[in-house]
């Protein structure tokens, strides 16, 4: 800058004067103007602050300067600024006197210390002379209501006790234990083959429980990678690291605080973290990544497994103190084959779920079809009768699914049931269905190849996966699809 000899020389005297005068516009331009101490004692307003007060509940200045501000202008963030001393250069404040657009400024003394701070009202009912700000915003809180609303249902339970289908003298203790358990808050274990419902119970339990309004939160053990376990899991605090993950992020039990957390496929917890979650689980309380705070949290478990994990506490893979926490309550889910008595009910549910989820008409098994496949081993349970009961429904136009309908998809048994096999062969009525659209053709047979691979390896999907050359996580993917 070039000296100009008209202005003073002594710089500190400008500033001054600068200050002063720029105090003085304020006071004078801006709707209003308050001055507070250290201490949030409100020591100055300003003329055109008095117009407030009686919104405010007071009568005259005398009862309203002297008192701490917080206590008498709700809402304001002034104390903020007085204990940070950053300033908040623009925001909207908002209690009984109306909507303001405010400016909060910190004051420094001479060391630079806060002293205090100066709050302006820079314009009242903003909503209506800054119209098209406003409208944004209040569309803007609208969509995040919305969203916050959506993810809410999302989370709420999709099952009830009574979605279980299945009057079997197994399937009825297995529904009666998740009532009984659904009254209280203790860790339950799900145990049993793949597609036996062990997913559909979880949320059945919840649904059942006290917690039923707050959020179901699952987390799929398998299909997240061993590294980022333990931020899914605890959650990672803000600054901890640097980059997309800087502002922190909260982890599953944090998310499922007041409701429940599914922890599914347990059995492939390393063991690092099984400590890790045994601690939380005693304690309910956790330490985000990179912090050095404990976060209380009041979160209900649900785990679930296909694996023996007895088995592997016995060589060594769990750990047996996680193992005695979690079995508390242990349920077992039966297989389809134990429950042969359900298979009708079940297969009746299923296509009346199938004909609803897709633009296809009603099924029913003529009974030959039905004997069939309740004789059929099924060891990917009731995932791969769902299945199943699909493809033959996309191969044909007829309502009644007949055995023919699913040649090639279950074995036709031997010797006292050669009868439906015989049928089966001169079953030649079958009609060719008009094709299905070709989305829908390659996802059934994703399916049939899924339900093949895992039935191949009994049900353990890291092998499946392997089989059909495609990460765990796509095969979680497309399994979590039935659901
Ligand atoms: N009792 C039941 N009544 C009706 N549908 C069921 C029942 N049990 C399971 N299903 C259905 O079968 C499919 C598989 O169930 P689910 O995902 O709960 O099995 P899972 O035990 O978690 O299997 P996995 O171990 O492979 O994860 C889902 O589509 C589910 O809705
Ligand atoms: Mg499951």
């Amino acid at each position: 800058m070039v000296p100009n000899s008209s202005l003073p020389r002594d710089a500190d005297n400008l500033l001054m004067l600068a200050a002063q005068s720029m105090f003085d516009v304020f006071a004078r331009s801006a709707q209003g103007m308050m001055v507070v101490d250290r201490e949030h004692r409100i020591v100055w307003i300003s003329e055109g602050y008095k117009q407030f007060l009686p919104a405010l509940g007071f009568e005259s200045e005398d009862s309203f300067v002297g008192r701490r501000v917080e206590d008498v202008v709700p809402n304001t963030l002034m104390a903020q600024v007085i204990e940070t001393g950053r300033p908040i250069l623009v925001d909207l404040l908002s209690n009984q006197a109306g909507t303001f657009l405010v400016s909060r400024l910190p004051l420094r003394g001479a060391a630079g210390e806060v002293i205090g701070a100066i709050g302006l009202v820079l314009m009242d009912h903003p909503e209506s002379t800054m119209q098209p700000l406003m409208a944004k915003f209040a569309r803007l809180k609208n969509e995040l209501e919305d969203a916050h609303r959506q993810l809410a249902a999302q989370r709420r339970a999709k099952h009830t006790i009574a979605s279980f289908i299945g009057n079997s003298a197994a399937a009825l203790e297995a529904k009666r234990q998740a009532r009984r358990v659904a009254q209280g808050n203790s860790t339950v274990l799900l145990l049993g083959e793949t597609g036996t419902g062990k997913e559909l119970l979880a949320h059945a339990i919840h649904a059942a429980s006290a917690r039923a309004t707050m959020p179901f939160v699952g987390i799929n053990i398998a299909a997240v990678p061993e590294t980022l376990l333990e931020a899914e899991f605890f959650g990672v605090a803000p600054g901890a690291y640097t980059g997309a993950d800087r502002k922190g992020r909260e982890g599953k039990f944090k998310l499922a605080d007041g409701g429940t957390l599914f922890l599914d496929e347990i059995g492939d917890m390393p063991l690092s973290l099984q400590s890790k979650l045994l601690r939380v689980l005693q304690e309910q309380e956790l330490e985000p990544l990179g912090s050095n705070q404990m976060l209380k949290v009041d979160v209900r478990v649900i785990a679930a497994t296909s694996r023996d994990l007895a088995a592997m506490v016995g060589n060594g893979q769990f750990r047996a103190d996680l193992y005695y926490r979690l079995n508390v309550v242990p349920i077992r889910l039966p297989t389809l084959r134990e429950r042969t008595a359900d298979f009708e009910a079940l297969a009746e549910a299923l296509l009346e779920d199938i004909a609803r989820r897709s633009s296809m008409a009603h099924r029913e098994l003529s009974p030959e079809a039905l004997e069939l496949l309740a004789a059929q081993p099924w060891p990917g349970n009731i995932r791969e009768l769902r299945n199943v009961l699909e493809q033959a429904s996309m191969m044909s136009d007829e309502l009644r699914l007949m055995p023919s309908h699913f040649a090639g998809m279950v074995s036709v048994p031997l010797g006292a049931d050669a009868a439906a096999a015989a049928r089966l062969e001169s079953d030649q009525t079958l009609q060719q269905a008009a094709p299905r659209p070709l989305p829908e053709q390659i996802e059934m047979l994703e399916r049939q190849a899924i339900a093949a691979a895992l039935a191949h390896t009994q049900g353990n999907k890291v092998a499946a996966a392997k089989l059909l050359q495609i990460s765990r996580a796509k095969l979680y993917d497309k399994l979590a699809r039935d659901n």
